[in-house]
């Protein structure tokens, strides 16, 4: 079982609690009166505009506003709508989905019902990352307790409306987490990303119009409905409201979960928070946002968590999950790993990221074994470069972003082991 978060706030504040994971325990906490709220109180389209209004950005990664996302989905069609809610949290250094799912179900379902109401969705799939075999035990605990209580299901809450949940485990590939490859393997073929436009909410689960949402964007929806935008956008900065829980892992006194406002900065949360590199090191570098958000520098973590700030420092906030480096680290040691993962992962249909992830894997590894060549640096930034923008999803941009980071800021490392024709880090991690 996962520990709670060291920092709380209002999505995890009663994670410790094992009573709030129950549907009784939840109710206690004022569990599902959003929801009714929404549903009896509430048009359609004033929850959207509520949501909207509350600034709301995906957690999944890109950051894109949850208000206007719901309101792409069409109204005037006889299709089936439907929600799919993004549980596959595979990013390298990603794990708050994990604890949101675990000791928060209901809070999550919460705002999938909510979600629903809003769009018209009449059944959400939630499509969960197969090695969380706990997690999807408990939500699907979780699902159940809410169809016996009729929060799900036929007359939901004696409205009229009805909304069904389903709960689909993948089979661990990280491209079933970007939003059309997870729709192709929901639907039981090849998890290959589609082409778009047309994007899901035209032609989305079974070619039906599809809202896609992360587990964290669902958990925030019933404070939002319960408190208002205002008090939503009082938290976090004006453009980043909110708050969300960063994971912070490598070297840290507290490696964990750590719920705090969006515009954090960074070095208060590995400092203060995580306590700090253990053993007197100093920090290196910092991955601030998932694996494939580029690397920042020691001299630049007095950067706000939000994508405004870190876009100008030429990085982003990913899914928060920030990756601490001590000046041991070897950075072509991590671009070996990182590409060796692009490579595995890539789903093989776009010849730039297919051939190119393993030819940054290549070079990379040829660096570390001391049989590198000048021009292998500017040939990375070459590859990198073209990979960007030039595929059917953003995995190859994913996949380019890590190896330009290192090669912008670390570009020394990599120069040592062309000269020396050897790893000059000893004390690194071994590959
Ligand atoms: C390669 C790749 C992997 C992704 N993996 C995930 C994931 O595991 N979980 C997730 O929520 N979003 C993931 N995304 C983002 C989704 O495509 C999508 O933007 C997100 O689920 C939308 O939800 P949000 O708007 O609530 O963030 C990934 C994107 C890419 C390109
Ligand atoms: S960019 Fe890579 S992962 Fe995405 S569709 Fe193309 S080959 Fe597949």
């Amino acid at each position: 079982m996962l520990k709670v978060p060291y920092v709380t706030g209002y999505l995890t504040e009663r994670f410790a609690d094992d009573d709030f994971a129950t549907l009784e325990g939840y109710e206690r906490a004022g569990g599902y009166r959003a929801a009714r709220k929404a549903l009896t109180e509430m048009a359609p389209a004033d929850v959207i505009e509520l949501v909207k209004g509350s600034g709301l950005q995906g957690r999944g990664g890109a950051g894109f506003s949850a208000g206007l996302k719901w309101s792409f989905m069409p109204t005037d069609t006889d299709q089936p709508k439907y929600l799919v809610c993004n549980a596959d949290e595979s990013e390298p250094g990603s794990f708050k989905d994990r604890i949101l799912l675990e000791r928060g179900a209901h809070q999550m379902l919460e705002g999938i019902l909510i979600a629903a109401w809003a769009t018209g969705a009449e059944k959400t799939f939630i499509y969960i990352r197969g090695e969380y075999a706990h997690p999807a035990r408990e939500l699907q605990r979780c699902v159940d307790e809410a169809y016996a209580k009729r929060y799900l299901g036929e007359n939901v809450m004696g409205t009229g409306f009805r909304h069904d949940v389903v709960v689909t485990r993948g089979a661990g590939a990280y491209i079933c987490g970007e939003e059309t490859g997870l729709l192709e393997s929901l639907e039981g073929k090849k998890g290959q990303p589609r082409k778009k436009p047309p994007f899901p909410a035209q032609y989305g689960a079974f070619g039906m119009p599809t809202t896609v949402n992360n587990v964290e964007t669902f958990s925030h929806v019933p404070h939002i409905v319960e408190r208002g935008a205002d008090w939503f956008r009082g938290i976090g900065t004006e453009k980043s409201p909110g708050n969300t829980v960063f994971g912070v892992s490598g070297h840290v006194e507290r490696p964990g979960l750590y719920e705090l406002p969006l515009g954090t900065r960074l070095d208060e949360i590995i400092f203060e928070h995580a306590g700090g590199v253990p053993n007197g090191r100093k920090v290196k570098g910092v991955i601030p946002g998932g694996m494939s958000m580029p690397i920042l520098p020691a001299g630049q973590l007095d950067v706000p968590m939000a994508n405004e700030a870190l876009r100008e420092r030429k990085t982003m906030l990913g899914t928060g999950g920030i990756m601490v480096m001590d000046d041991t680290t070897c950075m072509v040691r991590v671009a070996c790993v990182i590409t060796y993962f692009f490579r595995d992962e890539s789903c093989g249909q776009c010849t730039q990221c297919r051939e190119g992830t393993g030819w940054l894997n290549k070079i990379v590894n040829r660096i570390e074994r001391g049989a590198g060549e000048p021009e292998d640096l500017a040939i990375l930034v070459d590859i990198a470069g073209k990979m960007e923008g030039q595929t059917i999803c953003a995995f190859a941009d994913a996949a380019a972003w890590p190896v330009q980071g290192l090669m912008r800021h670390f570009r020394a490392d990599f120069e040592a082991h062309i000269e020396h024709k050897k790893c000059p880090f000893s004390e690194s991690f071994a590959l």
